[in-house]
């Protein structure tokens, strides 16, 4: 007797090519489950509790900004909880929350910071190298609030039963292309993205026995509120768009949305680094 894949369709007849062709992929469930998006109440974070909310996914939005995190939930017809994920207690209760509305299986740790300030100053005085208090504030917001978020939502992943994949829930983070091409000026935020980097690996190892996959995405240039709004703002990232290699433009939320959604939901993706950059490779300045 043949040897059938799961579909029923004999492994060597055209029913097994229809099936490669078509796609014989594994893909988390998350309609009807809860997400949690730090930071998703603008940016890349709201592109991706769109996206969810798209999937069926109940989204909490985590954010600061409650006027915009209010409306966008609104929208999506999910929740808003007020949250500073430097602040423990907040991120528990957006997770309290998320349970309320289903089994939480999504995390994504968009909330963050940027900052640009040269390592020394050019008057050779102490005074005036780098904040080190600026310095502590990014980290403590990009990287230790992104590692509170997933230490927690992960231990509330866990307890869950998991789904027919196998799975109990996804996690992905935002880092940067700064972690590899930082630029002048951007050592806080390069450090930052960088330690987002290097823990995917180790937390992917750690919740794998408890079903749990982790991976980063390193977006390059992405047309946000976070370079600012108006003409000059415009003008700017106009500008900017010219430096990436293919298309010549800053990438959209939703195009970043796209891949977080990609790695959240494909079981076979784990413990990986995806640039979502046009191709660009920043200079130094
Ligand atoms: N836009 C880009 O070009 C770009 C490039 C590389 C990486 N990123 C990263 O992507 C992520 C999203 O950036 P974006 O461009 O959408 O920016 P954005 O400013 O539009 O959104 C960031 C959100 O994070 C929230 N936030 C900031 N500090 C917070 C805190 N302590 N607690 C909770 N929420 C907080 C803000 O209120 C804001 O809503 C950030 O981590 C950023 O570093 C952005």
């Amino acid at each position: 007797m043949l040897a059938r894949h799961e579909s029923g369709c004999a492994a060597s007849s055209n029913c097994g090519v229809r099936e490669r062709t078509t796609g014989n992929i594994r893909r988390m469930e998350i309609a009807g489950a809860s997400a949690i998006v730090t930071g998703g109440a603008s940016g890349i974070g709201a592109g991706v509790a769109r996206a969810l909310a798209a999937k069926g996914a109940h989204v909490v939005v985590a954010d600061l900004q409650a006027e915009k995190g209010q409306a966008l939930a609104e929208e999506i017809d999910g929740v808003f909880v007020s949250v500073d994920v430097t602040r423990t207690e907040q991120i528990e209760d957006a997770i309290a929350r998320a349970l309320e509305l289903g089994p939480l299986r999504a995390l994504v740790n968009s909330a963050g910071i940027g900052w640009a300030q040269r390592t020394i100053g050019r008057d050779g005085e102490y005074s005036s190298a780098h904040d080190l208090a600026v310095f502590s504030k990014v980290i403590a917001i990009n990287l230790i609030g992104s590692f509170d978020a997933i230490r927690l939502a992960a231990t509330a992943m866990s307890r869950s039963e998991p789904t027919s994949t196998g799975e109990k829930g996804a996690i992905v983070s935002m880092a940067s292309v700064a972690a590899f091409d930082g630029q002048i000026g951007q050592a806080a935020y390069s450090a930052s993205k960088g330690g987002i980097v290097g823990m995917t690996l180790p937390i992917a190892r750690d919740l794998a026995a408890a079903g749990i996959r982790v991976n980063t995405v390193a977006p390059g240039l992405i047309d946000t509120p976070i370079y600012g709004e108006g003409d000059a703002a415009e003008a700017f990232k106009a500008k900017l768009g010219q430096s990436v290699l293919f298309p010549h433009r800053l990438g959209t939320p939703d195009e970043l949305a796209s891949m977080v959604l990609e790695l959240l939901l494909n079981s076979y993706m784990n413990a990986e680094v995806v640039r979502v950059d046009g191709g660009i490779r920043m200079p130094p300045k």
